[in-house]
Formats: structure tokens, C-alpha cells, sequence
């Protein structure tokens, strides 16, 4: 199975996210979550991730608490599209099993560290703060990283949480312009793909048909969150964003992208936070991300579907 550990704000399409991953236990050694302040405070972020531990009975998962604020820019949140307290559709509750002791940058610092030489794939699933602090605290943990998938960015899509900006990386732009001049092995998942890959009540169903915990919870979760994008952004579904990139790490062959020179705007002005991206090879400048802009989309929903069905 791929080593793994997955930087998250959860945030409902983080739910999903890590539920599927947690489903595919024979593919992904999923070794910890990591937590971070975006779509809500870092205080519910911790506990959300808590949550779905509990969901999927996988007390063997540590999570750990990061970064409670971006680097630079004052903090913003979600919390319209992914309720007051990060996850919408669901009662909330406080997991048993409590956090692990230290925080997020120090365990990706020791873990990283200690990891045979490119053998970690991280998952970012929300504003990059975690790892960038990370990485310039101790340059040296580029050695146990094997590849950074991150869902985040948008260039043919526009932004989503203003207009050339996506969320995650607007939320703490100094920290992915820290992951795209790293150098490191990156592919990006963009609105750009996410944004075609939508819901239908008829895949929610099929979901919430599963008949498990998981299922129901998945259901009632995207029921309640794609409310949102439908309404405000005048999708006909809606994105679940962050589960993609763990369908991309499962069946890669289900997405197509290509390699590009990407730079984040860290300008203070109307395009703060939006990724640049060089797809016509305009500038010459190295190719430093996998840029992902098609998906196979129902290929993915029958993914989770079948993948969901393991879980309790
Ligand atoms: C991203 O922003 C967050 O609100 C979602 O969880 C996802 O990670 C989409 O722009
Ligand atoms: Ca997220």
C-alpha cells in the first residue's frame, strides 16, 4: 500500500475524502491526518477529523492539529458552504479518541525525517500551511517525499472564492507558492477538473443505497453541501473537490493533465491567491506541476461507491 498522509481542514468535501481513503486500506497506508485552519477554525477542523476516524473505525489513524492560522494574510473561512462548524448535513458529536500530542508541522518534520528516501505521498487537502512551515523549518524532509497532491488552484475555471482565486490556495497563498517553488513532485487537482465532476441526486443515492454508516453519512453530507454550489454558482451538482484527488491517487488512469510551469500570485490586488498557469509553455519556464483538467466522472462515483461499501 502507498504511504500516505493527508493535511485536511474538514470541511464536508474533506469527509468524503477521507473516508474513501480510509476505505481502500489494502492500496493506501494512510499514516496519519494532519490538521489545518481553513473552511472552519483549526479547533474544528482537529475535531472533524476526529469525527470521520470514528466513522470509519480506524483507531490505528493519529490526528494531529497544525497550523491555526495561514502564514501571512489574515485568516478566511468557509463556513457558508460548509456549515458553522466545518461539516453540514450531520449531527455533531465529540469523538472519544483524542488528539495526538505535538503538532501537525513537527510530525510531518520527525516522519519525513525518518522515512526511506521518497517513500511518503502527501495529500493536501486544504490551505498548504502545514507542509510549507514544515518545509521551511527543515528543509531536509524532502528527502522521505515521494510526491504532493494537492487539490487546489483553478485556471480555466476561474476562482470560486473570488474571481481568478480557489480557496485553498487564496486561504494561505505564501504557503502554496513555498509547495510550487519546491521543486517536489506535484500534481494538482484544479478546479478546473473538480468543477466537472459533479454530483446527481441519482449518485447520492446510490450512496446513501449502500446501507452502511458510511453511505448514509457521505449521503447526508453531499445532500446538505451541494446545496450551495447549485444555488450560488449555478452548478447543475456539486463538486466533491477533495475526494478526487484520493480517486487520482487510486485510478490515476481515470484523469488527464499535463505538465506546466505554475506560480501563485501573492500580490496584494484583484488576483491575489490565483495560480498562474503557463499551459501553453508561453514562458519557458521549468515545468514544476502535473496540471489535472479532465476526469472520468462516473468512473469515480461508481469508485466511491464501491469503495464506501467497505466501511462500516
Ligand atoms: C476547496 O476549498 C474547500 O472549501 C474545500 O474543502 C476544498 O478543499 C475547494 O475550493
Ligand atoms: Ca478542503
Amino acid at each position: 500500500p502507498i504511504p500516505l498522509i493527508i493535511d485536511t481542514d474538514p470541511g464536508a468535501d474533506d469527509v468524503i475524502a477521507i473516508l474513501l481513503a480510509l476505505s481502500a486500506r489494502d492500496r493506501l497506508d494512510v499514516k496519519a491526518l494532519t490538521t489545518v485552519a481553513g473552511n472552519v477554525q483549526l479547533r474544528y477542523t482537529a475535531r472533524n477529523a476526529r469525527m470521520v476516524r470514528e466513522w470509519a473505525n480506524r483507531p490505528d489513524v493519529p490526528v494531529y492539529a497544525g497550523c491555526s492560522r495561514p502564514m501571512l494574510r489574515t485568516p478566511i473561512y468557509a463556513a457558508e458552504v460548509h456549515g458553522a462548524e466545518g461539516v453540514t448535513g450531520v449531527k455533531i458529536f465529540e469523538p472519544k479518541q483524542p488528539l495526538a500530542k505535538g503538532s501537525a508541522v513537527q510530525y510531518l518534520i520527525e516522519t519525513l525525517l525518518a522515512a526511506p528516501p521518497k517513500s511518503i505521498t502527501i495529500v493536501t487537502l486544504g490551505p498548504q500551511t502545514n507542509l510549507a512551515m514544515a518545509l521551511i523549518e527543515n528543509p531536509e524532509i524532502r528527502q522521505g517525499i515521494k510526491e504532493i497532491i494537492m487539490m487546489g488552484g483553478a485556471h480555466f475555471n476561474g476562482g470560486n472564492i473570488t474571481p481568478s482565486a480557489e480557496f485553498n490556495v487564496f486561504a494561505d497563498p505564501h504557503a502554496a507558492d513555498v509547495i510550487f517553488k519546491s521543486g517536489l513532485p506535484l500534481t494538482v487537482i484544479p478546479l478546473d477538473v473538480t468543477h466537472k465532476m459533479l454530483t446527481s441526486p441519482e449518485r447520492i443515492d446510490r450512496l446513501r443505497k449502500i446501507g452502511n454508516n458510511a453511505g448514509k453519512i457521505a449521503a447526508d453530507i453531499l445532500d446538505a453541501y451541494v446545496e450551495h454550489d447549485i444555488k450560488e454558482y449555478g452548478l447543475p451538482g456539486g463538486p466533491v473537490h477533495d475526494a478526487t484527488t484520493i480517486g487520482y491517487l487510486l485510478k490515476p488512469e481515470m484523469f488527464k493533465g499535463r505538465m506546466v510551469n505554475v506560480e501563485v500570485d501573492t500580490r496584494e490586488g484583484p488576483t491575489f491567491g490565483a495560480t498562474i498557469v503557463d499551459y501553453y509553455h508561453t514562458t519557458k519556464k521549468p515545468e514544476n506541476a502535473r496540471w489535472i483538467t479532465e476526469g472520468d466522472t462516473q468512473g469515480f462515483f461508481d469508485l466511491l461507491t464501491v469503495q464506501l461499501a467497505k466501511l462500516p
